[in-house]
């Protein structure tokens, strides 16, 4: 049987169980510690905590997420890393006024829509088995047959408890893609997951207009973001929803602008709702270039506003250059970088920038 140590995190105090096959970060989540973590795969260096006794194995941690000067000083990934005997780490525990978290559970479920909305691009709608509870924004990581996993974003919302709708690109040779959800996933099979992940979420509190900006399936966490707004602005009870909200979905080409009549019909029925569709690689009925460009010609100042950015790594640091050139503070701006095995490996756009919010 594999062994259980005891994980001390301080300053709590709180001591919970961990098995030696369990990341720490994993073991913490599904105890209702919540350490900070993006990646949840040893990419991105945002769950990096100081290990202050106890014997750990680091796990796949990229060499660009913890230099080995930070683990000589006793820091290590808690997404990745796994205990040997009992340890105590110090770290830097989240909670933010006004969100509820939910700890971390596994989940099983059918296969009931597998949908090719786009060149290269699946709608995945998985009916659970047992309803999840998370916030607008976060992500599943869905287990892959050989037993390994892969992070997805949930593009259905919230209330919509008792399904997740995931919204998949295929990566040339990508184990879980190519291999898996392009080849072989069929409307019935049986698959499992967990979740919920990530501190990329909608903050409803926050009372500000949204700039909402998604490249290819990046746009995901954002139809999640827009569904539940629109949920605040029918609530009868509440005071419904006041602010203009602007969600720009960058592609290559035109025909990965998946869902755009749905997107334009409720920017049609809502006066604060505006659809920007940005083609990079052709001409368009639209408007040409990348999401940070349009940005920058749309919003000059952007300062005032909330945003929320979502996609390939190179996508994400290029809008949120522009964001704080339009003078938008780092405070309000809130990303999800889609890292892949490649980004772990070659470290590229990862954890050096000094605009990643860690
Ligand atoms: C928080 C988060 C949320 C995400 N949400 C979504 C989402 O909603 N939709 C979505 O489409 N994607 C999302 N992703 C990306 C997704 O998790 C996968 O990374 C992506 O689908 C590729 O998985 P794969 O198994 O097909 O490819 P992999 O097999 O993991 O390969 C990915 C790439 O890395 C290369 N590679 C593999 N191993 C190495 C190595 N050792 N050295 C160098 N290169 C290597 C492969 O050739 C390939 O190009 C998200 C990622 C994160 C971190
Ligand atoms: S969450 Fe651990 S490195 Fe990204």
């Amino acid at each position: 049987m594999t062994e259980t140590h005891t994980i001390t995190v301080e300053p709590l105090g709180t001591e919970l169980q961990c098995r030696e096959d369990q990341s720490i970060l994993d073991a913490c989540l599904r105890n209702g510690v919540w350490l900070p973590h993006a990646c949840t795969h040893g990419t991105c260096g945002t769950c990096k905590a100081e290990v202050l006794e106890g014997a750990i194995d680091y796990g796949d941690a990229s060499p660009y997420a913890l230099l080995e000067s930070e683990r000589a000083e006793g820091a290590a990934l808690m997404c990745v890393a796994t205990p040997r005997e009992d340890v105590v780490i110090e770290g830097d525990v989240e909670i933010e006024e006004g969100i509820t978290m939910y700890p971390v559970r596994d989940f099983s479920g059918t296969v009931e829509v597998l949908d090719e909305i786009a060149p290269d691009v699946r709608r995945l709608i998985v009916k659970l088995d047992e309803p999840m509870d998370f916030n607008a924004g976060q992500y599943v990581q869905l287990n892959l047959p050989d037993g390994d996993n892969r992070p997805y974003s949930i593009a259905s919302a919230p209330h919509e408890r008792d399904r997740v709708e995931l919204h998949i690109k295929r990566t040339e040779n990508g184990v879980a893609t190519a291999g898996w959800v392009f080849d072989g996933l069929a409307v019935g099979d049986a698959v499992t997951l967990s979740g919920p992940y990530g501190k990329f979420y909608f903050r409803p509190g926050r009372e500000k207009p949204l700039l909402l900006l998604g490249s290819g399936t990046g746009l995901a966490p954002l139809v999640s973001i827009l569904k539940t707004v629109m949920a605040i602005e029918d609530d009868e009870d509440g005071d419904g929803w006041e602010h203009e909200v602007v969600m720009y979905h960058g592609v290559a080409l035109e025909n990965g602008l998946y869902d755009r009549q749905w997107f334009q019909d409720i920017a049609d029925e809502r006066d604060w709702f505006t659809y920007r569709p940005a083609v990079s690689r052709e001409e368009c009925d639209g408007r040409q270039g990348r999401v940070p460009a349009l940005l920058a010609e749309d919003f000059p100042r952007a300062g005032g506003n909330v945003a929320y950015i979502c996609g390939n790594p190179a996508m994400v640091e290029d809008t949120m250059r522009a964001l704080m050139k339009a003078r938008l503070f780092p405070r309000d701006i809130y990303r999800e970088d889609f890292f892949d095995a490649a980004d772990r490996a070659n470290g590229a756009h990862v954890v050096r920038s000094p605009l990643i919010k860690r």
